[in-house]
């Protein structure tokens, strides 16, 4: 499975991405990963979730829907290990950064509190994910 958006794919997604985040879609296109990289129609995208919370567990069971939940990660060990139960063949994580390090994502599911929902987005974009941050 290729593990990058293709630029085009990237900016149509961050569109989406923008309207969920509230960052202005013009920075998110401006953050797109430079390089042209392919993800063929029967790829599977790699989903990650940072902040394994009730939210964001929700939100993540969808997203696996449409692709492989490889990674989670969570500051707080409880939250840690009820992801565990929902997704015990990913890779358990406590520093975001090291899961944005990962080739094998290639969306990441923003569940932290508000106060980290922006600089966890900005830090997925500088890696070549798209983020997603749902609070509604
Ligand atoms: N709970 C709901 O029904 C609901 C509904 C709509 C929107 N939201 C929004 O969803 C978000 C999450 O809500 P929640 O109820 O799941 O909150 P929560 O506090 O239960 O979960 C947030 C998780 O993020 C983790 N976290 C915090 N900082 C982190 C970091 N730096 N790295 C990794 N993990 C970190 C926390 O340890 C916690 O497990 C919030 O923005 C909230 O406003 C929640």
């Amino acid at each position: 499975m290729s593990s990058r958006f293709a630029r085009r794919s990237f900016v149509k997604s961050a569109a989406a991405a923008a309207a969920a985040t509230t960052l202005p879609s013009w920075f998110i296109a401006e953050m797109a990963p430079a390089e042209a990289a392919t993800l063929a129609a029967n790829d599977k995208p790699g989903i990650a979730l940072i902040g394994c919370g009730g939210r964001g567990r929700g939100v993540a069971r969808e997203a696996a829907l449409h692709g492989d939940l490889v990674a989670y990660c969570d500051v707080d060990d409880s939250h840690l290990a009820q992801a565990k139960e929902l997704w015990p063949e990913a890779t358990a994580l406590k520093d975001f950064r090291k899961l944005l390090e990962r080739k094998d994502v290639d969306v990441v599911v923003n569940g932290t509190p508000d106060h980290w929902h922006t600089l966890v987005n900005i830090a997925a974009l500088k890696a070549g994910k798209m983020s997603i941050a749902k609070n509604r």
